[in-house]
């Protein structure tokens, strides 16, 4: 039976997953013990979320990922529609921030995200090494959101 926990302790049990996401561990750091963190799982674990509550009614999605054996098999949206609903009486945005990808601009665009703001050169400045996603450097953030 899928079903979506939450987890509380020993967040970093996970860390393979949260990896997937977002490669460097200490950028992970800075919002995991903060975040609050749900995993979708069946006999396994396929899917992971963390959200922080960033203040005025925005929570913001830190890292979402699906194990890439169950990648585009809907979890990933599962996740989303599940904080959306649960979060809807208690904050008005939902954000989510992530490098200009082809791997992710298309999927929050399905999930129902428009384009909001962007982070100039968060990913040159704050990971210690270049990301590459589809042979391109990622440079800025780009921020997404949706009404919840
Ligand atoms: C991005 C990610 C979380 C999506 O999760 P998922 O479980 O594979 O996504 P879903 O199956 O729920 O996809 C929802 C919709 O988005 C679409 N989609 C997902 N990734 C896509 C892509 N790269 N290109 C085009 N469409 C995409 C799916 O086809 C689906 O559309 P449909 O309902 O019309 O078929 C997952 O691919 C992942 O873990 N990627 C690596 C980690 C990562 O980059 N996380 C984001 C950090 S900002």
């Amino acid at each position: 039976m899928v079903r979506i926990i939450e987890i509380k302790n020993n967040k970093k049990e996970y860390l393979e997953l949260l990896l997937i996401a977002d490669e460097q561990e200490s950028m992970i750091d800075r919002y995991l013990e903060r975040g609050t963190m749900y995993v979708l799982k069946d006999s396994e674990v396929m899917a992971v979320i963390v959200i922080t509550d960033e203040g005025n009614g925005v929570l913001e999605i830190k890292n979402i990922a699906t194990v890439p054996k169950f990648q585009g098999k809907g979890y990933g949206r599962y996740l989303i529609e599940f904080v959306s609903n649960k979060y809807k009486d208690k904050y008005s945005v939902l954000q989510v921030g992530t490098g200009d990808s082809p791997l992710t601009v298309p999927f929050y665009e399905k999930c129902g995200f428009v384009r909001s703001h962007l982070i100039k050169n968060f990913f040159t400045d704050n990971y210690d090494h270049p990301i590459f996603e589809c042979g391109k450097q990622l440079i800025d953030m780009i921020y997404f959101k949706k009404d919840l």
